[in-house]
């Protein structure tokens, strides 16, 4: 993989929230490719985040495209309102649609590009019928609905699965992981074959958004060489 495929994706939960334009400025100037926005409704995951409200706001600060992870269910009703909002990219957990071909077509016809995403117990079974719908498909190395959890390793395995599936299918899908990743296992998740990395505490945990996400892309580069 060439250092240009990688994109780092600082996750808008561990921001400030009271300065949240400023934050996300801040992050892109740093080297941020994607904004990870994570949406959750204290049903489908414990804890309550933001809604389109706040992507619309976060919108004329944000130079690179939004990536809206919905952690919520149901999802449909609300994938509109995202794709109005300024969302590049929506991804969701197919235990949280009762339809997820409907689900990944719906957010197409919205003109985002479709993820699926998988927690750390779901089976890639999920992917079987829809490779044709998806546009990114998001391993979790956590379980979902908190920021700062560590990374889980039997993740590594399951990025490897994935990636096989999308190079068998031939498509342009991208593999993102989210959850614990860090400067100092980003190389073998990018070993394992992700090409998208979310970074929550990682990046705005760092004073330094810019030397945070220089590691990383450092890590990086020490992936597309031999080992
Ligand atoms: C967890 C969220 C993540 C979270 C990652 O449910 O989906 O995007 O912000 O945070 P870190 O990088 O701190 O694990
Ligand atoms: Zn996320």
């Amino acid at each position: 993989m060439k250092r240009s495929d990688f994109r780092i994706a600082p996750s808008l939960l561990s921001a400030d929230f009271a300065r949240l334009g400023e934050e996300v400025r801040d992050v892109i100037a740093a080297g941020a490719d994607l904004m990870h926005f994570d949406v959750m409704d204290n049903h489908y995951v414990p804890n309550l985040t933001v809604g389109p409200l706040v992507c619309e706001a976060i919108k004329p600060h944000c130079s690179v495209p939004i990536d809206v992870h919905l952690m919520v269910k149901p999802v449909d009703r609300i994938i509109p309102d995202f794709a109005k909002a300024g969302a590049s990219i929506i991804s969701f957990h197919p235990e949280a649609s009762e339809h997820i071909d409907r689900t990944l077509g719906l957010i197409r016809d919205n003109g985002c590009r479709a993820g699926l995403v998988f927690n750390p117990a779901t089976p890639l079974d999920w992917l079987d019928h829809v490779m044709d719908r998806v546009d990114l498909i998001l391993v979790m190395s956590v379980n979902p609905g908190f920021g700062g959890q560590s990374f889980i390793p039997s993740a590594l395995e399951k990025i490897a699965a994935v990636r096989k599936r999308i190079d068998a299918s031939g498509r342009d899908i991208w593999l993102e992981v989210d959850g614990g990743v860090k400067a100092d296992n980003i190389e073998k998740i990018a070993r394992a074959g992700a090409d998208t990395f979310v970074a929550g505490s990682a990046i705005f945990g760092d004073k330094d958004r810019a030397g945070a996400t220089a590691r990383m892309r450092e890590a990086l580069k020490r992936a597309t060489m031999p080992s």
